[in-house]
């Protein structure tokens, strides 16, 4: 690819999170999407995009297609493979057809940590870029997204000693693209600190239905049940290497503290998924911090106990699905 041509991206999970990169990409980019479930719909009308920052009643039409396979059947290689569907099993096979060996970027927006070994491992020649996000939106009914007050995108390279360009070359991409984006040296540490958030609230509030003020306000042991997950979380970062200090976890509660007064709690993901019969990122968010505390004998026994909780309420919905 010369500095002059544009790249050649496809986008995986084209909901609420893909469909906006897939539109702000467009701008700079030859652009695919890859769509499941919103396939027809976008096929016939395209997404619809009310964002509070890029603006509102976007109208746009993708090219999309069903398949990594269709994807890769015009045999133009991929410059980024940018996967934004939630992290459940199977994607790396699922991709695998659409990336070219020791030329594609895989770039994970995804949340969670311990996500990218897998993608490691089944492509050992590709640069593999994570990225962690901020941005609040949802896609309802299919096709239309709406998008609230933030748009961040932490990007570094996987892992962090790689001499990749890919990180550096993608943050430069999505700041032509409009898109706020910033290269760190040290990504984990970002997913870390945003753990600290996703792995407490998000398995609470889906298992008592409670947004985050409803579950402080419940009683007088409740914030101080998230204080210590997110204590167990910091802990575990800590005997990797990252440096989340408790000043750090008492902001990141204090975040949700705040909305007390305003009365505006909030659904973490997980919540929505479980009222709406989807399966939840329980892996990557919970089970795969449990796992990594246990390697490095780090008591976790608060996290534990709702990942043991939260991943039976995810068997539930699975078995329920497939009836
Ligand atoms: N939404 C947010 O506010 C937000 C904010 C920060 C971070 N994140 C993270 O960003 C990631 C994406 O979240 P999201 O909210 O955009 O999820 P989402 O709305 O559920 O979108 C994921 C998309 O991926 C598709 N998909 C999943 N597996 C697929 C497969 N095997 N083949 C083809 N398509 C597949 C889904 O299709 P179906 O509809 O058929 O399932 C869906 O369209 C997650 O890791 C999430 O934690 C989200």
């Amino acid at each position: 690819m010369t500095a002059t041509e544009k790249p050649n991206i496809l986008l995986f999970g084209a909901g609420s999170v893909g469909a906006v990169y897939c539109y702000l990409l467009s701008k700079v980019g030859t652009v695919t999407a890859v769509c499941r479930s919103n396939y027809d719909t976008v096929k016939t009308n395209g997404f619809i995009i009310n964002s509070d920052i890029f603006g509102k009643n976007i109208q746009f039409r993708p090219n999309i297609v069903r398949s990594c396979s269709e994807a890769a059947a015009n045999n133009i290689p991929l410059d980024y493979l940018v996967v934004c569907s939630k992290s459940t099993p199977g994607i790396p096979e699922a991709i695998r057809p659409a990336v070219t060996p020791n030329h594609t970027s895989i770039v994970l927006i995804q949340n969670g940590v311990g996500i990218e070994d897998e993608y490691v491992q089944a492509f050992e020649t590709n640069p593999i870029v994570s990225c962690v996000l901020y941005m609040p939106a949802t896609q309802r009914p299919a096709g239309v997204i709406s998008h609230r007050e933030i748009e961040l995108l932490e990007v570094g390279n996987y892992p962090a000693n790689s001499k990749s360009q890919s990180a550096a070359n993608f943050v430069d991409l999505l700041t032509s693209a409009g898109a706020t984006a910033k290269l760190y040296d040290d990504i984990q540490l970002k997913r870390w600190y945003k753990l600290l958030l996703n792995a407490s609230w998000n398995p609470v509030c889906a298992l008592t239905l409670c947004t985050d003020v409803d579950f402080m306000t419940s009683s007088e042991e409740a914030t101080h049940f998230i204080y210590d997950i997110m204590m167990e979380v910091a802990a575990i970062a800590r005997a990797y290497g990252h440096d989340i200090s408790d000043d750090l976890v008492e902001y990141q509660l204090g975040r949700a503290k705040a909305r007390i007064s305003t009365g505006g709690g909030i659904e973490p993901s997980m919540m929505q998924d479980i009222k709406h019969g989807r399966r939840m990122e329980v892996d990557a968010i919970i089970g795969n911090a449990v796992r990594m505390a246990k390697e490095k004998n780090v008591p976790c026994e608060k996290l534990r106990t709702v990942y043991i909780l939260v991943k039976a309420l995810d068997s539930l919905t699975e078995r329920r699905r497939n009836v």
